[in-house]
């Protein structure tokens, strides 16, 4: 395993103490090819050590120092002679284990404020004088451990950036990750490169070259199975995989009859035929859409749909013969044992949305090749790989498929309906140049009736509402600004073009308190 040792030389841990801002310092960091990875706050030293750092970052989080129950981390890490720097909480908590007192301060901070550089250190190495800075705190630091020196200031915190410069100890009372803060990507690139030394080395090509190996050494000769969906995950997961080992993968694609329409076609096109991957193909329609006569709780139909692709899944692979591993789509968001996460909003819709899942009990082992992997990590490897922007680039869709954007029954006639509408909102969002910076656009289709004229006829028919939002990563959407041109083309198309249909209305809440799918 020479190589994968290159390829995770540089590594940066990042303590998460639980801010909502820990994923962002991790693409930040990666966005400067320098490899890292979000470890609870708790981790051992033991373990710290075994994973050789070049550097550690000790998140924000919403905790004070002095609560009870304070979240600490193992204050032997300032002993290790590795590089950290403390951001907001980790900063405050950095200052009292070596030492130093924190006070709640009455000044609260919150949002833009400008920093003044007072000490020309390393870590602001090419940065003006003064720049604005983003911050988010109640806590200051009213005395420093010996050793350390403020390095920087704003009006309502003396100590907004401190150092011990000698055992490359650095702390952030403000969020250098977030884009309010003008130089906070120069600052961490300085800690990463001047301080810490990483090379930058970390590209799609090298991990490309690492994951080949390691797909390689995991699989050996057995066969390996995946379960591709056509979304962007497990297509990148396929041609990654294929990439390594050729032949003996074979993929399982699944038509529940709730895709969009010319999907299976595309999917079999584009993995069969361009990629010349093995693909097992079964278009189990008929099953699924009888499972789901006469079920209109979302909650249900998510359940039928869930267990009953647990079942064909498991009857084609009857027909596939023995396989040994099974290969996921799995991102870092879904393994990442976040702090913040437990209990809170993100735990809970991952399980209400783990639909078109597998059971944990399969005889299978995993293989998860992006396991590493933000999704526009995945995007970009998905392009290395020289796969098509029409998959790689594609919004997200729902496991459960149509049949959550059909509002009640779904039934062979409604799901033609919806198929023509939402083909007529993809086209017309791509033809505008929309679709890429557009989380989701989609159509859902209502269980309302209403009246229309068409030519001199009178019609009652059915009403498609149209969704469009922007997000990052689907917890928080909001609408879109779709221009009135935009809208009006989708319209009338929809209208004129797809039969039972009378009325289009565009919806324009947001997430929270709405939610991004009507179902
Ligand atoms: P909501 O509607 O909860 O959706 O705001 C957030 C994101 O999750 C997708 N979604 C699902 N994905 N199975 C999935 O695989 C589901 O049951 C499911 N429900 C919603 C939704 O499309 C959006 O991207």
């Amino acid at each position: 395993m020479g190589k994968s040792q290159h390829f995770e030389k540089d590594l940066i841990l990042i303590l998460d103490f639980g801010s909502q801002y820990n994923q962002l310092i991790a693409r930040r960091v990666r966005e400067q090819q320098v490899y890292c990875r979000l470890l609870p706050y708790k981790t051992s030293l033991e373990e710290i050590k075994k994973l050789g750092p070049k550097g550690i970052i000790m998140s924000g989080g919403p905790s004070s120092v002095y609560e009870p129950d304070a979240p600490q981390c193992d204050p032997a890490i300032f002993s290790l002679n590795i590089p950290i720097l403390g951001i907001c909480y980790g900063m405050q908590l950095m200052i009292k284990q070596l030492g130093g007192k924190i006070y709640g301060s009455s000044k609260r901070e919150y949002g833009k404020s400008e920093l003044t550089i007072n000490d020309a250190c390393a870590i602001f190495d090419g940065i003006p004088n003064c720049t604005i800075v983003w911050m988010s705190h109640g806590d200051s630091a009213s005395e420093l451990p010996k050793g350390f020196r403020q390095i920087g200031n704003t009006s309502n915190s003396q100590h907004a950036a401190v150092a011990n410069i000698g055992k490359g100890l650095y702390g952030f009372q403000f969020h250098p990750e977030v884009v309010h803060s003008r130089e906070g990507n120069k600052m961490i690139g300085n800690f990463l490169f001047s301080i810490c030394r990483c090379s930058g080395d970390w590209t799609m090509k090298s991990f490309i070259e690492s994951s080949l190996e390691k797909i390689r050494i995991q699989v050996g000769e057995e066969r390996v199975i995946l379960g591709l969906s056509g979304g962007v995950d497990s297509s990148v997961a396929a041609v990654l995989l294929h990439e390594a080992i050729g032949d003996q993968l074979t993929c399982v694609f699944i038509n529940n009859g709730l895709l969009r329409r010319d999907e299976a076609e595309k999917v079999n096109r584009v993995f069969r035929e361009h990629f010349k991957i093995n693909l097992h193909y079964a278009d189990r329609s008929d099953y699924f859409l009888n499972a789901l006569e006469g079920i209109t709780d979302p909650e249900r139909k998510r359940k039928v749909i869930g267990e009953k692709f647990i079942r064909v899944f498991e009857e084609e692979m009857l027909k596939i013969g023995d396989a040994k591993f099974l290969a996921q789509g799995t991102l870092y968001p879904d393994v990442i044992e976040s702090v913040s996460a437990k209990g809170g909003p993100s735990a809970t819709i991952k399980s209400h949305h783990n639909v078109g899942g597998l059971p944990d009990d399969l005889k299978f082992e995993l293989v998860e090749p992006l396991r590493d992997l933000f999704k526009d990590e995945v995007r970009e490897l998905g392009r290395e790989l020289r796969m098509h922007d029409d998959i790689v680039m594609r919004q997200p869709f729902p496991g459960p498929g149509l049949a959550i954007r059909i509002i009640g029954n779904v039934t062979k006639e409604r799901l033609e309906v919806l198929k023509e509408a939402d083909c007529i909102v993809v086209d017309e969002i791509k033809k505008e140049g929309l679709y890429k910076e557009i989380w989701q656009s989609f159509a859902v289709l209502l269980p309302v009736k209403s009246v229309g004229v068409m030519g001199d006829e009178r019609t009652y028919e059915n009403t498609i509402a149209l969704r469009a939002v922007t997000s990052l990563d689907g917890m928080t959407a909001d609408w879109v600004r779709l221009p009135y041109e935009v809208l009006e083309r989708i319209s009338n198309r929809i209208i004129n073009e797809v039969r039972g249909v009378n009325r289009v209305v565009y919806d324009i809440s947001s997430k929270p308190p709405s939610t991004i799918e009507w179902e």
